[in-house]
């Protein structure tokens, strides 16, 4: 097991990545919850994979546990799903002390968290994240929300949980695009901090897409130490985070232009190419870099351009997005692998000819 502690204060948390970590959650949880019952916020399909090892585990712990679970998908990480988790919470009685477990990827981990800030102003949250998505990227880093209309992930709060446990065995369950979309965010976050560990990458791929036991505690343990050292060093999202976006403000655009019908990691994995190709247009990034980088995401099976964009739509929709400041455009472009900086000094017509291919 690797241990990974984020640095907030009195709003301190650990991280404990390793296989088969679910089976022994009772024994973490005593550590950090007080009191003898707990709620599990989970889904179906999460449920039916990972939830016996946990309740095994917590029983014999000595807790109570109540499991609640609303539907899986992104369109139920709403005010209606939190509307009736508090009163299901009611229900089981659910006190100030009791925590809530959130045992699920990114949508259960967001909405749980978000019950867990609200309900009676506030009580204990462990995230228990069982997508890769989950485990490097939306457990840490204290941000919970629900999406309302237009406003996704824009209902929400900044608010720490306890403890993340996060067990590598459950990744090999997780379908193939769902492995690959969270690889999307590996290779983001080395890129912006740790050139050593895309060399890793590069030299362990298969055993990766294998779901090499070890390798991927690793491939965790490396990628949520990137996330705990960026957000512990900007809680509130007021600066350095912005590193994190890499790849992502031309992502969300192509999200938005082809109405999400493509996965987010496929959209950050073309929107880091892009930016790498932007980068190399104005002679900061190598001309090896960006082709091992695009090697790297083909190798893992994501696509590195998509086909058919219309780059106006793409830039006017860039132009939306919530990282503009003052009307420019923030890009984090890549100076080595390894190494980026934010800037909002690119010209339109270079975003132009870094879409085209
Ligand atoms: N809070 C943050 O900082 C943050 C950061 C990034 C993304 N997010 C949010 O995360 C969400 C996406 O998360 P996600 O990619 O984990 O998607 P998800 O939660 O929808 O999970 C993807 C699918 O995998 C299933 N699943 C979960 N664990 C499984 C397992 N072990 N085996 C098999 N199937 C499993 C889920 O039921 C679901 O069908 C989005 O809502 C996004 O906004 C939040
Ligand atoms: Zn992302």
């Amino acid at each position: 097991m690797k241990k990974i502690r984020v640095e907030l204060d009195s709003r301190s948390y650990g991280i404990l990545i390793g296989p088969g970590l679910l089976g022994q959650a009772g024994q973490w949880l005593k550590e950090v919850c007080s009191g003898d019952r707990l709620v599990i916020i989970t889904n179906h399909v999460v449920q039916g994979l990972c939830s016996n090892r946990l309740s095994e585990s917590l029983s014999g712990a000595g807790f109570q546990v109540t499991v609640l679970t609303v539907p899986d998908g992104e369109e139920y990480k709403s005010l209606d799903s939190a509307g009736r988790l508090y009163a299901e919470l009611t229900g089981a009685y659910a006190e100030r002390s009791t925590p809530i477990l959130a045992l699920g990827g990114g949508v259960i981990g967001d909405l749980a968290g978000f019950v867990a800030a609200t309900y009676l102003r506030g009580v204990p949250l462990v995230q228990l994240p069982t997508t890769l998505l989950a485990q490097v990227d939306s457990s840490i880093g204290g941000k919970v929300a629900v999406n309302h209309g237009q406003l996704k992930n824009k209902i929400g709060a900044f608010y720490q949980p306890r403890l993340v446990i996060s067990d590598t065995t459950v990744l090999k369950t997780l379908p193939e695009d769902e492995f690959a979309n969270g690889l999307a965010e590996v290779v983001k976050s080395a890129v912006i901090r740790d050139g050593d560990f895309f060399s890793f990458l590069e030299s362990n791929l298969e055993k990766i897409k294998q779901r090499d036991e070890d390798v991927l505690e690793e491939v965790v343990f490396r990628t949520a130490g990137i996330k705990a050292d960026v957000v512990a060093g900007d809680e509130l999202d007021l600066g350095l985070r912005n590193i994190l976006n890499f790849g992502h403000t031309i992502g969300h655009a192509i999200e938005t232009n082809t109405d999400f019908g493509i996965a987010h990691g496929q959209a950050v994995s073309a929107g880091m190419v892009a930016a790498a190709r932007i980068a190399r247009e104005l002679g900061i990034l190598g001309g090896g870099e960006l082709a091992r980088l695009t090697r790297l995401l083909e190798a893992i099976g994501l696509p590195v351009a998509i086909k058919g964009l219309d780059s106006d739509k793409i830039i006017e929709a860039m132009k939306h997005d919530k990282k503009i400041v003052a009307g420019k455009i923030r890009f984090v472009l890549p100076r080595a692998i390894g190494d980026v900086f934010v800037t909002e000094e690119v010209s339109l017509p270079l975003v132009e000819k870094a879409l085209g291919g």
